[in-house]
């Protein structure tokens, strides 16, 4: 049961949601009328309130913009097709919202103003939820430290932000993914298990290059040895090899991704052989060559499922077996698009119900 956050709404005099055709937005560019802001100063939670969605009055000195204290989450509403409007398994991104926080010396987020905020924000913009078969509201919740301060401590004082955005489809193909062995996205006893900012900061310039070469994105891997395959851009990896999903297994470099944990169980229910465990490059690339490896794929609440359809290592390239041939993975990308949609039985009980 969610407490009452004691929420202040004001109400936008004019909807946006005429202005464009939520069904067709380009991700992460076009904002909801209404965004949810709570305040943590004097040692406690204040301020709840929900107002038209607007820009952020702060000082230049502000401390997440000089030493990185800021945290964020990405998870989905959808409309199903009875018109219910639900989120997928919110209360996890909560829970790892407050992992992050506690790695970055942050005020832990109560319950009742997360999901608090979250419910009441899509009462009021429901409108905006998509209705296609591939849309949902993207809903970024972010943690802010915003003493006007300089000088490296923690800070005093915190913002916690809901924004939500309309999106469709984020990969509209098949990506290509360059094994990454120079560059380190996370180390051990480092911040790879936690949604800071710093994280995806450092993997732009990495990531840059390989667009260069002709790839979308790279594959991280162990910062010791550079053996051990981690995760690709913001999605976790995994394998069809023979038929068995293997997938790196969590640690502290990498983050535990809900997508994940659910293409895992929704695995184990159809009797399939899973194994989370560490991946060797070497072994990848073995299966390749004896014709085992059947399916690349990434994982993440953007992009839900995005095929690889090759990877890059070296100056190597190595095709992997088209789309449609695959057995696994699809499948598993219609399975949640229909428990999303309401039209399958929700039975490891995913969807929260707003309304
Ligand atoms: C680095 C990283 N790995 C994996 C994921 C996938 O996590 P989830 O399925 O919870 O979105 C994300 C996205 O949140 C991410 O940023």
């Amino acid at each position: 049961m969610i407490a009452n956050a004691n929420i202040k709404i004001e109400k936008t005099k004019e909807s946006r949601v005429t202005n464009y055709d939520v069904n067709d937005v380009p991700f992460g560019k076009c904002f909801s009328d209404h965004m949810f802001i709570a305040e943590y100063a004097d040692g406690k939670w204040q301020n709840a309130s929900i107002s038209p969605y607007q820009d952020m009055p702060m000082s230049y000195a502000m401390s997440a913009l000089h030493y990185g204290q800021a945290i964020f989450e990405g998870m989905k509403a959808y409309k199903s097709i009875t018109g219910d409007v639900s989120i997928f398994r919110p209360l996890e991104n909560f829970k790892r919202m407050n992992k992050s926080a506690i790695r970055m010396a942050m005020p832990e987020v109560p319950e009742e103003i997360f999901m608090g905020g979250l419910l009441e924000l899509l009462k009021l913009d429901s409108a905006w939820i998509p209705t296609s078969d591939t849309g949902s509201l993207y809903i970024r919740p972010f943690l802010i430290a915003t003493d006007e301060a300089i000088g490296v401590k923690a800070s005093d004082t915190y913002k916690f932000v809901i924004i939500t955005c309309p999106a469709g489809k984020y990969y509209t193909e098949p990506i290509k993914v360059l094994i990454e062995t120079n560059y380190i996205r996370a180390v051990e006893g480092g911040i790879g298990f936690v949604k800071a900012a710093g994280n995806y900061g450092r993997s732009l310039f990495p990531t840059k290059l390989a667009q260069q070469k002709g790839y979308q994105q790279v594959i991280w891997t162990d910062g010791k040895t550079h053996s051990f395959l981690e995760e690709s851009g913001t999605m976790n990896l995994m394998f069809v090899v023979g038929d068995t999903l293997i997938t790196p297994a969590l640690s502290d470099t990498i983050l535990a991704g809900i997508t994940r944990n659910s293409v895992l169980a929704l695995a184990r229910d159809w009797g399939m052989k899973v194994e989370e465990r560490k991946i060797s490059i070497i072994e990848i690339l073995e299966a390749h060559a004896n014709g085992t490896l059947k399916e690349a794929f990434g994982v993440g609440t953007a992009a839900t499922i995005a095929q690889i359809i090759g990877i890059g290592h070296v100056d190597n390239y190595y095709p992997l077996p088209p789309v449609e041939e695959r057995q696994f993975s699809p499948k598993i990308d219609e399975t949640l698009r229909n428990i999303r949609k309401g039209k399958i039985e929700d039975k490891f009980n995913w969807m929260f119900k707003v309304s």
